[in-house]
């Protein structure tokens, strides 16, 4: 029998199975992760190579450099993710992988990566939407969770309202006509000279600050759940430049709260109406931006205030990391055959 006739087998086999672990790769940006997952709920590790400190020289993500460093990476962090999981190799039952979406040479070390172990070791192949595995991490974070619920995904790169209608079965409610929430954060923090990663150093700062000290334009609104953050940032920049050619001196705490404020209210806003106007009357949060302390405050305090339940993942399972990926794929392998080996990277697959 050829390999993939012999996955669907197996396929069919673990969907009987009461425990099926799941050994999970990301690698789409600058962070190579891998993770053991029971069940698509339960973390039984969770190993990050993060390349923060490389990139920060450069001031972002250098592409070439992240592939590069993802395949020195991959190798030892299977023997962190077994060795934390308490596991042996034998006792993998499938392996997942972020196929999309990410940049491109960064993906394909973890989908070559991870071809090669399904391969060797006779597996089924799992291939996982980034953005779907933020969502995900909310399984990890609170096994009592089930669809039907609404979930705010703001990362580098999206920022979306989805409502997870069934275990992999989406629908984008709204999404940011322009920048993404992350993207915002990161070049407002360039502005302030706030070294990368900005988003978490700014949210630190912002701590500091008086949110009400800069007045700066309302987040437009273009639809009912959607986003723009490309007006505010813009205006946010110019003032920066203003004050500095007058003279004047940025109060950089006062400033990254006034922004970070802005952002925030305009996310919360949009997240709660479309978790009660749909019903679902819960309301989770996902991707880098849910890391942010203000977020997180304010989604609970005014998700609480309309009557929802809340439910917010620890910052570490928000930012990238393979733990998502897992829980992620448990619920593709229960519901499609598995990948084939001519998987390829998909840099940019579509949200869902
Ligand atoms: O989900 P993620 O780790 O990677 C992508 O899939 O993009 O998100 C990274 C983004 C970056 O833009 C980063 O600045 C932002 O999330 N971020 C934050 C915080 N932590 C990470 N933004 C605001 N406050 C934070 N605490
Ligand atoms: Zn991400």
């Amino acid at each position: 029998m050829d390999y993939q006739s012999r996955m669907r087998e197996k396929a069919a086999a673990l969907r009987q199975k009461d425990t099926v672990r799941i050994l999970a790769v990301e690698s789409s940006c600058d962070e190579t992760a891998m993770a053991v997952v029971e069940n698509g709920r339960v973390m039984r590790s969770n190993a990050i190579a993060s390349q923060i400190d490389v990139h920060a020289l450069y001031g972002g993500v250098v592409p070439e450099i992240a592939s590069r460093m993802h395949v020195e990476a991959l190798d030892p962090l299977l023997d962190q993710a077994l060795a934390q999981a308490n596991m042996t190799i034998d006792e993998i039952d499938a392996v997942a992988v972020t196929c999309g979406p990410g940049l491109v040479g960064a993906l394909l070390t973890g989908v070559s990566w991870a071809k090669a172990f399904a391969y060797a070791r006779d597996l089924p192949l799992i291939a996982v939407n980034h953005i779907e595995g933020h969502v995900s991490a909310n399984y990890i974070a609170s096994p009592d969770l089930e669809p039907p619920f609404v979930s705010l995904v703001a990362s580098g790169g999206h920022s979306h309202i989805v409502l997870v209608k069934r275990y992999g079965e989406y629908e984008t409610l709204g999404a940011t006509r322009d920048d993404a929430a992350g993207e915002a954060f990161d070049k407002v923090a360039r502005v302030l000279e706030i070294p990368y990663p900005g988003g978490p150093l700014l949210d630190k700062l912002a701590e500091e600050g008086d949110d009400q000290a800069y007045h700066f334009p309302h987040v437009k609104t273009p639809g009912k759940y959607d986003f723009s953050f490309s007006g505010l940032k813009t205006a946010v920049i110019n003032q920066a430049h203003h004050i500095r050619q007058q003279g004047g001196e940025i109060n950089a705490a006062d400033f990254a709260a006034s922004f970070r404020r802005a952002v925030v209210d305009a996310l919360t806003e949009k997240a709660v109406a479309a978790a009660v106007d749909t019903g679902a009357d819960k309301l989770a949060i996902a991707g880098g931006v849910a890391a942010n302390s203000l977020l997180r405050r304010e989604i609970a305090r005014r998700g609480a205030a309309a009557g929802l339940k809340v439910f917010i993942p620890p910052k570490g399972l928000c930012t990238d990391n393979a733990v998502m990926i897992g829980a992620a794929a448990y619920y593709d392998l229960l519901r499609h055959e598995p990948a084939e080996l001519t998987l390829n990277a998909m840099p940019s697959i579509r949200m869902f």
